[in-house]
């Protein structure tokens, strides 16, 4: 049987697959359905500083080979995150990576240092990138100013890995990578939604709460496998890949273009038992494919061997 473990930021992974940070929630339902022994580490919704009930109106919608979502970061703040739901994920011999986000640099150095004073977590993945919040999205991450000024203030403040997680829309994405690892970034998750925009003919209106919504699921995954290759070619520090990814075939597709490990979103709110079946199939077409170690193939597209 092939070897699925990987690593990330120093930390032994026992199979590549992690949860898409709000589609997993805190575990408490999902766990009702995924035997985590298919998953090498939780990532969590992303918390903020302040508990926050979302956006109004229409969060989520289907498109074909696809999904838009506008949930605005709904989450009961960092305070009770760590205090209540945080229980539901310890005990399973299972790494958590702890999602934070704010509207401000000063917001995420609050999260970090409550995030801190509590502990029991392994690696924080910072969402710089939520599209569904404010006039135009969390835009830290989308020049290189932004980076340094959220990782000059955050940077400090703790000793676990740090992964930021990208915008895919973004003029030169790896530049924006490099100089996320030149602030002291660990890995980076490559990356969030894609915008998109639906309109009810009906009404003539637009579909989602705040007209343009986060766009994922099996038809971003090309764009998605694009920016893990120019992300990873750019860095040094492990890259988890994200977006579309529905397969066994994906996983291992992701992982050529330079993923250390990959995150799955839209596939399992569609269908969470989706992690067992990936991690099954992972294991015939590794075989098929006559790879030992999935280790091996990470990043196998940039090798000319
Ligand atoms: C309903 C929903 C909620 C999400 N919430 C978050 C979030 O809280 N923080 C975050 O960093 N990304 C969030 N995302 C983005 C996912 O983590 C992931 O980056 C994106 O959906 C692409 O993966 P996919 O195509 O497998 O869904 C959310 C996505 C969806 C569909």
């Amino acid at each position: 049987m092939s070897d699925l473990t990987t690593e990330l930021c120093g930390l032994k992974l026992s199979s590549p697959l992690l949860t898409a940070s709000g589609c997993a929630g805190y575990g408490q339902e999902f766990f009702q359905v995924v035997d985590s022994r298919c998953l090498g580490a939780f990532v969590t919704k992303s918390a903020t500083l302040h508990p926050r009930d979302g956006n109004e109106g229409c969060r989520v919608a289907e498109t074909p080979a696809g999904m838009l979502n506008s949930i605005g970061l709904a989450n009961p703040g960092i305070e009770r995150v760590m205090a209540e739901e945080l229980d539901n994920l310890q005990g399973r011999n299972l790494p958590i990576i702890l999602s934070i986000a704010g509207f401000s640099p000063e917001e995420y150095a609050s999260c970090i240092r409550i995030a801190e004073a509590h502990g029991g977590f392994d690696m924080y993945e910072l969402n710089l990138s939520c599209p569904n919040v404010g006039d135009h999205g969390l835009a830290l991450a989308s020049t290189p100013e932004g980076i340094r000024t959220i990782m000059s203030q955050v940077r400090g403040l703790t000793r676990r890995p740090l992964l930021v997680k990208l915008k895919p829309e973004v003029a030169d994405i790896a530049l924006i990578a490099r100089t996320a690892q030149d602030c002291g970034a660990d890995g980076l998750v490559c990356c969030n939604t894609y915008t998109g925009m639906r309109i009810d003919i009906a009404r003539g209106r637009p579909v989602m709460a705040k007209c343009i919504g986060g766009f994922s699921g099996p038809a971003v995954f090309p764009m998605a496998v694009k920016n893990v290759f120019l992300v990873s070619q750019a860095v040094s520090i492990p890259v988890v890949g994200v977006g579309g990814i529905a397969s066994a075939r994906d996983v291992v597709e992701m992982m050529m273009a330079g993923a250390s490990a990959v995150q799955i979103g839209a596939a399992a709110l569609r269908q969470p038992e989706v992690f067992m079946k990936i991690h099954r199939d992972l294991e015939a077409l590794l075989a098929k494919l006559r790879v030992e170690r999935i280790q091996d193939i990470i990043g196998r597209v940039h090798r000319h061997d």
